[in-house]
């Protein structure tokens, strides 16, 4: 049992996420029903230990009516690591050490405990504090279902539908207009939401950060499908594909900022075929709107258990999905490790064996 918690925070970091409100609601809700415990909304991510001014006391109010909106009521920022923290001071940059003063903060605040809803960045971050003695607990998030030790996160579901909804509407122009149409999909360091949105959209080429491909290889697939009498093509990539460094003339190509590898994609695809290709980029789209149930009921469920691990008094641990169970590790376990695709990934052999190319 945790001694004498009388009021905790709970904050979201790094990108939004369909889930996160639900996930506030699941936190406020125990706490306030379960424990009589009071609550603090932490703004902007770790921001607002930083800035407590901005903090505020959530009620039952605050969370009514939040479970189906997507984003976050609380803000959230990829960017304020208080360990490193980028400002601009009289014209330069500079970077400062802010933990201490969120430490100092949280006594303020009269914290006895935060729950700290993030990706990989944030619950390093947290499990950072967690070693200087803050009493923390995680939520995993991210819609990159990149996270080693659960199973799903939260927002996947809801991204991963999006982005199929959008392939599928993308299918009957490549179709009328006999073209390529590229649909770059987020996915940074893993390629799930481009895997399974493609193989879900019906794709012909699925180009994922885990496989490197080759502009040759991915034209020798769409002129395959022109001598089939298949005159369109989908090419569904990851934001984070390995782009190969040449174009058609075998000059380097600069690496793709993200958000580019699409277009790149394109020109190439563009000169080695003639065809006319399309690029959709997906972004944020994938980010934004009401979570689907499955990632609702994932929300509620993370954010109860982790108000319940705040009562047993397991700090520095995170809560997770394993065996559609509610199971708990360490931050420490959690962070680091990316869940990739793997070669023998069953969704990928399933791919493979439907024809579908991954470049390589
Ligand atoms: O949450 C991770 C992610 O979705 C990545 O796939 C993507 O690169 C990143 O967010 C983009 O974040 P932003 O544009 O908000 O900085």
């Amino acid at each position: 049992m945790a001694a004498e918690i009388q009021r905790i925070g709970v904050c979201t970091g790094g990108g939004d996420c369909p889930g996160l409100n639900a996930v506030i609601r699941g936190v406020v809700k125990t706490a306030l029903l379960r424990y009589h415990w009071q609550v603090t909304g932490i703004q902007d991510g770790f921001d607002g230990l930083i800035w407590p001014e901005k903090s505020q006391e959530l009620g039952h109010d605050h969370v009514r009516g939040i479970l189906t909106r997507g984003g976050t009521i609380l803000g959230t920022t990829n960017r304020g690591n208080p360990f490193a923290y980028e400002l601009v001071e009289n014209g330069h940059k500079v970077v400062k050490d802010f933990s201490q003063r969120c430490l100092e903060n949280a006594k303020k605040i009269g914290l006895d405990a935060l729950v700290v809803i993030g990706g990989d960045g944030t619950l390093n971050i947290a499990n950072e504090f967690y070693r200087l003695g803050l009493p923390v607990v995680g939520v995993p998030k991210t819609i990159d279902n990149d996270l080693s030790v659960t199973e799903i996160t939260f927002g996947f579901t809801t991204a991963l539908q999006t982005a199929t909804e959008a392939i599928d509407k993308i299918q009957t122009t490549a179709e009328s207009h006999h073209r390529v149409m590229i649909v770059e999909v987020m996915g940074r360091d893993a390629g799930w939401i481009a895997l399974e949105a493609g193989l879900a959209g019906d794709a012909d080429i699925i180009l994922i950060p885990e496989i490197p491909f080759t502009v040759e290889k991915v034209c020798e697939k769409i002129e395959e499908r022109e001598r089939l009498g298949r005159k369109f093509s989908i090419v569904v990539v990851a934001e984070g594909a390995k782009f190969p460094p040449r174009d058609a003339e075998g000059k380097p190509i600069p690496p793709a900022e993200p958000g580019q590898v699409g277009n790149t994609l394109a020109f190439s695809i563009r000169q080695h075929t003639q065809k006319d290709v399309r690029v959709t980029v997906l972004g944020h789209l994938q980010r934004g709107g009401t979570p689907l149930a499955f990632d609702r009921l994932l929300s509620l469920r993370f954010g109860v258990a982790a108000v319940d691990l705040i009562a047993k008094g397991e700090f520095g641990r995170m809560v997770c999905l394993r065996c559609d169970k509610i199971q708990t590790t360490t931050l420490a376990e959690a962070v680091g490790v990316y869940k990739t695709v793997n070669p023998d990934n069953d969704l990928l052999r399933t791919a493979r064996s439907l024809g579908i190319t991954f470049g390589d």
